[in-house]
């Protein structure tokens, strides 16, 4: 295994993906605990991370001398490389500047770590993001790559199998990162790269069961594809200790509800509190226009809900959640200020501290894709796992304007259509996201010899890796006039129905 020491960086996660994708099983562990978790974990190498810190500050944080003292393969990144010629014996000094962003650099030498993959001469683009910089190397390190910033992008000691670079290697913006980081794992650490979410899967129950030991967990599902491998994962670890609450808001696609339902009581026999609260959520709603006070309110009266029947079920002490990587941190991007809510995100949030529960989150580290391939390991059906994103607040952000019972169903009907066809087209899995969006607008139109007066559908689809941008999905133009005649005339109520082309940025994906 690798042990990724974390120095605080907000790209951290993204090193253990990357060695992941190389087939290495890793482990972050806090800097603070890195003593610890090296006895423990026996790894066979280290990669330092980066951090906001500057080694220039008395009180930042340190590399455990344990691991310099054991001979193990070491790779520092940024702060990482930093850390270790001010431990080693080189020299970092205050960057009057900083170099921020896409830089190239040059290859000078070859070394171990490029093995394969870069050769001297040539130039290759990485994503650099510091502000100190190293001016003199510690004894045994060689420059092997460098960029108009930044003299000693890349230093080697081979001897020691310690390499360094002051760029992000993690990052989708250092195009052979992945690479680098494979070769580190597998050519430097000697690791085989056979291990996979087979064994994640492993790891996790074991490490599940042992914070939970005997005491009991509550489960909140959502319908989508994250609680419920949480809640999957966790059944295989401690089985009927285990308990399952699906707070049914009514505001679902259609047949969703049951499914959830018929999956873990029908097919996993996991034990499964459906609250019914459709009117409880629709009366509240009614008269409300507001995006944000819709995701207010539906995220509050979701946490009430849930914390009644938590009650009622009574003696857990623990709450799991489906929370992902990407909920950790809002965004990977290392250049931006400070960020803006744009639209309030309703998980359960919040919760664990008002229920004065603690948590069991399985899925932190993971990507969306990562969870899938995990959901597939644990067999949940297709349906399931490859199932696009739906946001915790349902249709009522589909919904501009006021949500009534009736509207949520002519748009349930629409949206059923849609992805029939999209289905049928064999396009689903290429799409991130589709869906309706019933319009509080109506249009004239006819049918038959009668004049309508009926309300617009919006249909939207996009492409994206992660949700935080996408582009419209360009459908053919006949896809989107059978998808438009189907439903205005199978759907009563939509009488003319149009197509978004907006990319994220400048849009959200969802209208609300
Ligand atoms: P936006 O509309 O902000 O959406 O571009 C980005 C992704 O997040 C989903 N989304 C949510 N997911 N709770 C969720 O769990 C929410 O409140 C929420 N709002 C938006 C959205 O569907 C898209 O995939």
């Amino acid at each position: 295994s690798i042990l990724i020491v974390d120095f605080g960086s907000q790209v951290t996660q993204l090193i253990a993906r990357r060695v992941r994708e190389a087939g290495v099983y890793s482990e972050i562990v806090p800097f603070n605990a890195a003593d610890d978790a090296f006895a423990r974990m026996k790894p066979r190498g280290v990669i330092l991370s980066g951090s906001p810190a500057s080694v220039l500050d008395e009180d930042s944080p340190r590399v455990p001398q344990a691991i310099f003292d054991s001979g193990l393969p070491v790779l520092g990144i940024c702060y990482g490389q930093q850390v270790m010629m001010h431990q080693l014996g080189g020299t970092v000094e205050l960057g009057d500047s900083g170099e921020f962003g896409r830089a190239f650099i040059e290859i000078d030498d070859r070394c171990e770590l490029f093995n394969g993959l870069w050769s001297e001469g040539e130039t290759h683009q990485v994503w650099m993001s510091h502000g100190d910089k190293v001016t003199a190397l510690a004894p045994g390190f060689r420059p092997v790559a460098a960029s108009a910033g930044a003299p000693f992008a890349v230093i080697a000691d081979d001897a020691r199998r310690y390499y360094a670079m002051q760029f992000h290697p993690e990052v989708v913006h250092t195009p052979d990162g992945a690479k680098l980081i494979a070769n580190f794992a597998r050519h430097v650490c000697g690791l085989k790269g056979d291990w996979s979410m087979a064994e994640f899967r492993a790891a996790k129950i074991a490490e599940i069961r042992e914070q939970v030991g005997d005491k009991r967990v509550i489960c909140g599902l959502s319908g989508g594809v994250d609680s419920a491998v949480a809640a999957v994962l966790i059944h295989e670890a401690i089985g009927h200790q285990l308990t399952c609450v699906f707070v049914d808001h009514g505001l679902m696609r259609s047949g969703e509800a049951d499914q959830v339902v018929s999956l873990f009581r029908g097919h996993y026999n996991i034990p499964l509190v459906h609250v019914n609260a459709e009117t409880l959520f629709l009366s509240g709603l009614a008269g409300v226009t507001d995006p944000e006070a819709k995701r207010k309110f539906i995220g509050k009266t979701f946490i009430d809900v849930f914390e009644d029947e938590a009650r009622k079920i009574g003696g857990a002490e623990f709450l799991a959640q489906g929370t992902l990587y990407p909920d950790v941190i809002e965004s990977v991007s290392f250049t931006g200020g400070p960020s803006v809510t744009i639209k309030s995100h309703h998980n359960v949030g919040g919760l664990p501290e008002r229920m004065n529960m603690k948590l069991v989150e399985p899925l932190r580290e993971l990507f969306k894709d990562e969870v899938r391939a995990l959901g597939r390991e644990l067999g949940l059906p297709d349906i399931f796992v490859g199932r696009h994103p739906f946001p915790g607040p349902g249709l009522a952000i589909r919904i501009p304007g006021e949500v009534s019972k009736d509207r949520c169903d002519i748009l349930r009907k629409a949206d059923a259509i849609y992805l029939e066809e999209i289905r049928n087209a064999g396009l689903y899995d290429a799409i991130w996201q589709a869906f309706a969006v019933l319009l509080p607008v109506r249009s004239v139109g006819v049918m038959g010899d009668g004049r309508t007066y009926d309300n617009v559908l919006a249909l939207r689809a996009v492409t994206s890796v992660d949700g935080m941008t996408a582009d419209a999905y360009h459908f053919s133009g006949e896809f989107l006039s059978r998808c438009a005649t189907r439903i205005i005339n199978e759907v009563k109520g939509i009488n003319r129905v149009t197509y978004d082309y907006t990319s994220k940025p400048p849009g959200t994906i969802e209208w609300e």
